[in-house]
């Protein structure tokens, strides 16, 4: 690779993210049952209907796994504690087994020299609150609040930091308008209500945390580069809509408490009443902002649409084996933007980039290297334009659940042999390793 960690500031963090339904296995440990277990074996939500009940085991293989971090000479590691796995019926009763492995995990990680990111939400909502509702009943503010308590009262002295939730847009947007995600809704007025019930348990969450005394919290959000497919006024108005439900929703939320007019124009009327009340606390200071960041979104008007009017366009450059775009100036161009329009000096994390591509063991895994190299690249740059940027997670550290792609699409820099569970370092794991290696002394 042509950047090394000697082109990056003293300090910056090296790592890899993983989420816990997507590696942990869900069947162990006496983890609850999520809406993702139940989505799963819905109708063609999910290729081959594959779920996470064993996913790469790493419930049972997190020391080898951590080995494997710290073994690339990985500074900090990027994992999700499950909702589930804590409190089996999302409230009341709590499961200690659950507990005593994320207080291994992350006495596992300190031992290994490994900063722990923890993220409080990476999608898997225990079935007993997905019955009530799940994101659109306004409880899941306190719901979720009360769940980072516990969690935060057994492994919050040692965590580096803690993330209220993982890509939001996600969360409300892809699974309850587009139907992508479990609960897999396509529905204006769910959609709404999820779209306003991330940020408010976002900020009642943060408001918890905070009453405990912790430091280093903040959220992770995912933006794409939105750009129209061609210059019509049509077009260019679809970007603006896109890039108004996509990108600034939540941040614009959380760093101004106001939500976009070109967003509202269409989920305003389906919001939950009273919703302005709770855009303060939802604006509360947050410690540094994660951003996940993987191709660019070109956009067309449709006028045979209903709103947002808008398709999604497929573009020339390269695509990964998800079909997205190769495009790292994105990644530049993003965080340059949130440093200039929201977030000022705070400490920005890329907490996620990554590719996913078909390789089996022994391959050369060039086209994962040369994305990695070009996305370092466009941090570099943006460091150099001035952006308070401390650290960069590759997405992810083994092959795993790629939600509704079952195990198909491999985004690891470790292969998973989903037969044996077996790991084999691919050659960017080494590749990655090499450039990330100490820096050599310099006067
Ligand atoms: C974003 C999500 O956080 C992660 O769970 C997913 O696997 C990657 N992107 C790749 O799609």
């Amino acid at each position: 690779m042509k950047l090394t960690r000697s082109d990056f500031p003293q300090g910056f963090l090296f790592g890899a993210a993983t989420a816990a339904y997507q590696i942990e296995g869900s069947s162990f440990g006496g983890c609850g049952p999520t809406h993702w277990d139940t989505f799963a074996k819905g109708p063609e939500n999910v290729v081959r209907a594959e779920d996470g009940a064993v996913a790469c085991d790493h419930y049972h293989r997190w020391e080898g796994d951590l080995d494997l971090l710290r073994d690339a000479g990985m500074d900090a590691y990027r994992f999700s504690t499950s909702w589930a796995r804590v409190l089996p019926e999302g409230r009341g009763q709590v499961n200690q087994e659950g507990l005593d492995f994320y207080d291994r995990l992350v006495d596992g990680c300190l031992a290994r020299g490994l900063r722990p990111f923890q993220t409080l939400y990476h999608w898997e909502m225990p079935s007993a609150l997905a019955d009530l509702g799940g994101w659109t009943n306004p409880d899941v503010a306190d719901w979720m609040a009360d769940y980072a308590e516990v969690i935060t009262n057994r492994i919050g002295d040692r965590v580096h930091s803690i993330a209220t939730l993982n890509e939001s847009w996600c969360v409300a947007y892809l699974s309850h308008f587009l139907g992508h995600h479990a609960p897999g809704l396509r529905d204006i007025r769910a959609a709404a209500r999820a779209m306003h019930h991330v940020n408010k348990a976002h900020g009642r969450t943060m408001t918890r945390l905070r009453d405990l005394g912790m430091q280093n919290c903040g959220i992770v959000l995912n933006f794409e580069a939105t750009e129209p497919a061609t210059d019509s006024a049509a077009d260019r108005a679809a970007a603006v809509t896109q890039d108004a439900t996509h990108n600034r929703w939540f941040i614009e939320a959380i760093t101004k408490g106001t939500y976009p007019e070109e967003a509202l124009q269409g989920f305003g009327p389906h919001l939950p009443r009273g919703w302005q009340d709770d855009m303060a606390e939802i604006a509360q200071p947050i410690d540094f902002l994660g951003v996940n960041y993987y191709t660019r979104g070109l956009v067309a008007a449709d006028p045979e649409a209903t709103w947002p009017g808008t398709r999604p366009v497929t573009g020339p450059l390269d695509k990964t084996q998800m079909g997205w775009e190769v495009y790292p100036e994105g990644l530049k161009r993003t965080l340059t933007r949130m440093a200039q329009d929201y977030v000022g000096d705070l400490p920005v994390f890329v907490t996620e980039n990554g590719m996913a591509w078909p390789d089996a063991v022994g391959t050369d895994d060039e086209a994962r290297i040369a994305f990695i190299d070009a996305h370092m690249g466009a941090m570099h740059d943006a460091i150099a334009a001035g952006v308070n940027l401390q650290g960069f997670f590759y997405w992810s550290l083994l092959d795993n659940y790629e939600w509704a792609f079952g195990y198909e699409k491999r985004f690891g820099l470790v292969h998973v042999d989903f037969e044996t569970l077996d790991r084999t370092p691919k050659a960017s794991y080494h590749a990655l390793k090499s450039a990330i290696a100490p820096r050599k002394n310099v006067p």
